[in-house]
């Protein structure tokens, strides 16, 4: 399939895998690559640029196609370094970089600079019009439903696609509820040149997370995530669990005096007791809705395979066999 996005990432299927913290290491990210997508390493799972530095050179031994890094802007108070973080993708000769959270103009002169090619995730069409303002190549559209970070607007996707493909002039990618090739078909009808997925790609046997976490996500239906940390405006869409429960707990009982403080042993320093260790009841980690259509654990290449052919068959004979 063409599209824009394939065009503009030099990547066979418009199939990108997006940055996940603990999830995106070069394993995935080269699976992903191998398979005809673009497989993204998340930048702030590793400690400091040198190891970025190392995970990229890893990545390359494993494949010979494309592949991004995630650059995640968080709004924390003690700012990672990304300077370093940014030089050690450039010297790796990493060619797309996807950026997320805040906005990030600061750091695309470089990344220009160097012929990197920069795809923002927003949940908003106001920012992917931001975007796009500040000479982003490509948006990746967030809607309500996604895995993450779904921001305070609460616009799904059937709606914040359309409205984004009325706006926007640079091409997008449909994130946020992705799995097979009704997704991919459906995006690409609202608007889109591709789709993003998350949550789905945890699921194959590529992903280097415990099988607990995969486990987890088969055994999940739509109904099993949960908004966290809206009274704090950082909303996340997670897996219920225990420690989501206690978190929500606290959250009708504090009200509008929450503060992070109150919720620190539910979401800090979880990561690596989820992904790794697979103590599924350490803290909220991220979902998205999607676990309900998530029920196998493939390998990448047989996931996008499988997305492709379902999708050529939704769109020759499906939809073409409709117009008689
Ligand atoms: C476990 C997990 C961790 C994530 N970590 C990040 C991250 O560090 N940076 C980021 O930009 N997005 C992160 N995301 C969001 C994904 O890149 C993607 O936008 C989202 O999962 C799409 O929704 P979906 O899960 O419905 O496919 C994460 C998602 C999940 C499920």
């Amino acid at each position: 399939m063409k599209t824009r996005i394939t065009e503009l990432f030099g990547i066979e299927h418009p199939i990108i895998q997006g940055g996940m913290h603990h999830v995106g290491y070069a394993e995935l990210a080269a699976a992903v690559a191998n398979a005809g997508g673009l497989g993204m390493i998340t930048a702030l799972t590793q400690p400091n640029p040198e190891a970025l530095a190392e995970e990229i050179r890893r990545c390359r031994e494993m494949t010979d196609k494309p592949f991004g890094v995630n650059l995640t802007f968080l709004p924390s108070v003690k700012q990672p370094d990304y300077p370093g973080y940014i030089e050690a993708l450039i010297k790796g000769g990493v060619k797309a970089v996807e950026t997320a959270g805040n906005n990030p103009a600061k750091w695309l002169p470089i990344l220009k600079e160097n012929g990197i090619k920069v795809i923002h995730k927003c949940t908003a069409v106001r920012h992917a019009l931001k975007a796009e303002a500040i000479g982003c190549d490509a948006v990746s559209v967030d809607g309500f439903e996604c895995g993450g970070h779904p921001g305070e607007d609460d616009i799904p996707n059937f709606i914040l696609l359309p409205r984004a493909a009325e706006e926007l002039k640079i091409p997008f990618v449909a994130s946020g509820g992705m799995a097979d090739g009704r997704s991919l078909v459906a995006a690409l009808a609202l608007g889109a040149e591709g789709m993003n997925m998350g949550t789905r790609f945890i699921a194959t046997q590529e992903a280097p997370v415990h099988e607990n976490v995969k486990a987890a996500i088969v055994a999940a239906s739509e109904l099993d995530t949960r908004l966290v940390m809206r009274p704090l405006r950082n909303t996340e869409r997670v897996m219920v669990n225990d420690a989501v429960e206690r978190l929500l707990e606290k959250e009708r009982r504090l009200g509008a005096d929450l503060k992070f403080e109150d919720i620190v042993d539910e979401v800090a320093g979880v990561y690596p007791k989820i992904m790794k260790t697979g103590d599924m009841d350490a803290g909220a980690w991220s979902c998205g809705m999607v676990a309900g259509l998530i029920n196998d654990i493939p390998t990448a290449k047989v996931l996008i395979d499988r997305i492709m052919a379902e999708a050529d068959g939704i769109i020759r004979q499906r939809l073409a066999g409709m117009l008689g």
